[in-house]
């Protein structure tokens, strides 16, 4: 009895002097900064979960923060601390709702004490109902890199100090309801790559001047006027600004060769479509709906067997290229959409014969979806060896020909006629202007 005593008591101080060298080593302490916990405290009292019956309590987000804990960077749902190694320790990521797809998300407003979270480099609300401004004190922040409040409601326009954090990586703002404009000031963050603020009410002119090495642009669906800036960055790979009151020539696109993905639809962009935007490279071409004419030239077959360095390469799966309702006219390109698997050239002026490379790439399997309603073409040239797949979908409909039976399925939109009106036909079929 005695002799388990005495044991105990040397283990206890044996104990006792390991925790004091872990203190004076700076071992584990797991205590969270003050400052940052009574921040922490305020964003909690500024949100709440949205009630909904069928979300369990374990699934709402904030059940896990309670502010009995001892140790907060580790129960609190969301939330990264700096090292345990480091006291006190720091908030430096923050992921606001769970995410899931079962739960509704967050309702309420996003406290300005996160700005009292002065190492934060990353924050995150998920898709909910919160309302109110962007609080203009996260221009505080220095060290974010990652600013991501989509699909929620925030209201106001975006504090011009967000533009100006130098390290800046990602800033997504899309689905919301801000308004106002993008500062020029935009352009002096080195390190911005993602600018995504899609679906809002946003609208000024897009500064000429944008981000050295941004790679994705995602301004879709708002209220930007003007025209395209007139140096983008060479670096850029996703550009959509489709949707909005844009105008002007397809300008300064041409020397984007990183470019996969091009959105410039419903605008009001006018002029020719540059022919180096043809390249397979850029499997996205979207330029649907806009007051684009002339003729789509593209790099022939005669040119590009000059310049043997640039032959003409194909699109691959999943490429699209949609130039429907603008006023293209000429004949339809060869050696321009080898491979696109659907292609969109319905609603615009297109005359003469379709050229049989289109039937080659339907049949090929190339190309599955081929839209060509709602032109002035005289023939598709169907040779009868060939029986296209069954899953090509292809419209001739509303063009000067009588389209071959049993081939065309097109869209509802499309119309019930087959046929122009001869009379809107009588300057094609004849061979006046298709030479
Ligand atoms: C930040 O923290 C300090 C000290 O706790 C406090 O006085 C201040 O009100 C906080 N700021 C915000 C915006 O909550
Ligand atoms: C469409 O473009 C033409 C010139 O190509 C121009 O005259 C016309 O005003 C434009 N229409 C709109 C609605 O922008
Ligand atoms: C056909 O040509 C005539 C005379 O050049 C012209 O007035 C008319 O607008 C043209 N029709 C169409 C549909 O292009």
């Amino acid at each position: 009895m005695h002799k388990t005593k005495y044991s105990l008591l040397s283990l206890m101080l044996v104990l006792f002097l390991f925790c004091s060298l872990l203190k004076i080593q700076g071992l584990p302490q797991n205590v969270i900064s003050p400052i940052d916990l009574s921040a922490l405290q305020q964003i909690k009292n500024s949100l709440t979960d949205i009630p909904s019956s069928h979300t369990s309590p374990s699934k709402r987000f904030f059940t896990s923060w309670d502010f009995s804990s001892l140790d907060p960077c580790s129960t609190f749902a969301g939330i990264t601390c700096t090292s345990p190694f480091l006291n006190p320790r720091r908030v430096t990521s923050l992921i606001l709702g769970t995410g899931l797809s079962d739960t509704l998300g967050l309702a309420g407003s996003l406290s300005p004490s996160i700005s009292n979270l002065t190492e934060l480099n990353q924050l995150v609300l998920n898709a909910g109902i919160v309302t109110g401004p962007i609080p203009t004190q996260l221009g505080n922040l220095r060290n974010l890199r990652v600013i991501s409040l989509t699909n929620n409601r925030l209201t106001g326009s975006i504090p011009v100090s967000i533009f100006a954090l130098p390290n800046l990586h990602t800033l997504d703002l899309s689905n919301n309801d801000l308004w106002g404009s993008i500062p020029p000031s935009l352009s002096h963050l080195d390190q911005l790559k993602v600018i995504v603020l899609g679906s809002n009410r946003l609208s000024g002119e897009i500064p000429n001047q944008l981000p050295v090495h941004l790679l994705h642009l995602d301004l879709k669906n708002n209220l930007f006027t003007g025209m395209l800036p007139r140096k983008m960055p060479l670096s850029i790979r996703y550009l959509s600004v489709s949707g909005n009151r844009m105008w002007g020539p397809l300008n300064g696109l041409e020397s984007l060769s990183e470019l996969v993905y091009l959105d410039l639809s419903m605008n009001r962009f006018s002029g020719t479509i540059p022919v180096s935007l043809f390249r397979s490279s850029l499997s996205s071409m979207l330029l649907q709906r806009n007051n684009l004419s002339g003729g789509v030239t593209t790099p022939t077959a005669s040119s590009s067997s000059l310049s043997s360095s640039s032959p003409l390469s194909l699109y691959g799966e999943g490429s699209i290229v949609d130039l429907s309702h603008n006023m293209l006219t000429g004949e339809l390109p060869t050696g321009a959409f080898s491979g696109v698997e659907t292609l969109f050239l319905n609603n615009n002026r297109f005359t003469g014969k379709v050229p049989e490379e289109y039937v080659q790439n339907l049949h090929t399997g190339g190309t599955t979806t081929l839209y060509l309603q709602h032109n002035y073409l005289t023939d598709f040239p169907m040779l009868s060896h060939m029986k296209l797949p069954d899953s090509v979908s292809l419209c001739l409909s509303y063009n000067c020909m009588v389209p071959p039976v049993g081939l065309t399925a097109c869209p509802a939109n499309a119309g019930e006629q087959l046929s122009r009106p001869a009379y809107q036909c009588s300057n094609f079929t004849n061979g006046g202007s298709t030479g």
